[in-house]
């Protein structure tokens, strides 16, 4: 029989995020029950090549990971896998509680994922999305959908992950007017700008290492261009300041101009380089930019390091906040979405009804 308090979910991608959501979740699955009345389960899990499906939401994470992490496909898991049952049939066949979005971001047009989130809203999922794709290029149309249908969506993965910015913006400071957003959003570039401050070594080498550490996008362009940073920031701007914005909107350089003897002179110099995004919520619409900044020692965000973000927000009232920490991981990406997860299941879904 299956548990009242448990949420169903229906996982899209099984790279890096995807297995740390799945494996997080998994782990907490009795600590969830205990403390928040809720727990969590796996009707479905989509990779390239298929899908592997539970409908009552108990498929054996452990075993799976087992089985993919031992180099095999995850369609092929005996009794579960569904080879080439792709994403768009999962949705319509494999009932859920929750779409998560974990594959990789498109920069170009936001899709397939775009599709995913607009077809799990239509079969009635609640979305969290680590993906950013979707909602630069169609946040409007998104959450239009969403809003039709009752359905809640979570972006705090896809906008700074163990970092909070949306809950800091939208809660924290609820009330105040923000009058400016500025921050180091993006991991792998701070963290390939520390290596090149206290080593000297060129860019390419610091990529290298964020990539083993599985930090970097599937497609690291997105990184060390600025779109990473940009994404985040429009994300931000359209749901706190509701400003429309998509990639087409915003000014971007990113860090591959940065040259170790630029680094040197900034160093030499007491500054520091740091990748700067920004939102003028006065301009209208906000302005978003990015770009590669000299900071003095003393600016809130310059000891900011390694693979660690910040974003500081001015405000009319609570003067000027800053919250850093929560480094760029897959970990991080996974407890984002578990938090959402938390507080839809906690405080927007009327449906469910907690057994304490
Ligand atoms: N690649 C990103 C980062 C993580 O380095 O912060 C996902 O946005």
């Amino acid at each position: 029989m299956t548990d009242r308090r448990q949420r169903n979910l229906l996982l899209l991608g099984f790279g890096n995020v995807g297995r740390a959501f799945a494996r997080l979740v998994t782990e907490k699955r009795e600590e969830l029950a205990a403390r928040y009345g809720v727990c969590f389960g796996f009707a479905g899990i989509v990779d390239v090549g298929g899908t592997l499906v539970d409908p009552a939401g108990n498929l054996p994470v452990p075993k799976i990971l087992g089985h993919v992490e031992g180099g095999q496909a995850p369609e092929d898991f005996p009794g579960f896998g569904r080879p080439g049952l792709g994403a768009l049939e999962a949705i319509r066949s494999v009932p859920a509680d929750f779409l998560v979005e974990a594959t990789p971001t498109s920069l170009r047009d936001g899709e397939p994922a775009r599709t995913h989130v607009l077809e799990g809203l239509r079969a009635g999922c609640h979305v969290l999305s680590a993906n950013k794709g979707p909602f630069i290029w169609d946040y409007r149309g998104i959450m239009e959908a969403a809003r039709e249908r009752d359905r809640a969506v979570g972006l705090s993965a896809a906008t700074a992950a163990a970092l909070p910015t949306l809950d800091v913006a939208e809660l924290c400071l609820a009330g105040s007017r923000i009058l400016s957003v500025e921050g180091i959003l993006n991991g792998t570039t701070n963290y390939i700008l520390t290596r090149m401050h206290q080593t000297g070594c060129p860019y390419e080498e610091g990529l290298r290492e964020a990539q083993r550490l599985g930090i970097a996008e599937t497609d690291p362009s997105l990184d060390v261009e600025g779109w990473d940073t940009a994404n985040k920031l429009l994300l931000l701007a359209n749901r706190v300041f509701r400003a429309g914005l998509t990639p087409r909107d915003v000014a971007v350089e990113g860090i591959t101009a940065v040259t170790p003897d630029r680094i040197r002179r900034a160093r030499e110099a007491g500054r520091v380089i740091k990748l700067i995004g920004r939102i003028d919520p006065a301009a209208d619409p906000a302005r978003v930019t990015v770009g590669p900044e000299e900071l003095p020692a003393d600016h809130p965000l310059a000891a900011v390091s390694g693979s660690e973000k910040a974003v500081s927000f001015e405000t009319d009232s609570m003067g000027r906040i800053t919250v850093s920490g929560g480094h760029s991981s897959p970990l991080g990406a996974a407890a984002a979405l578990l938090k959402d997860a938390l507080r839809i299941s906690l405080y927007y879904d009327r449906s469910f009804s907690r057994s304490s």
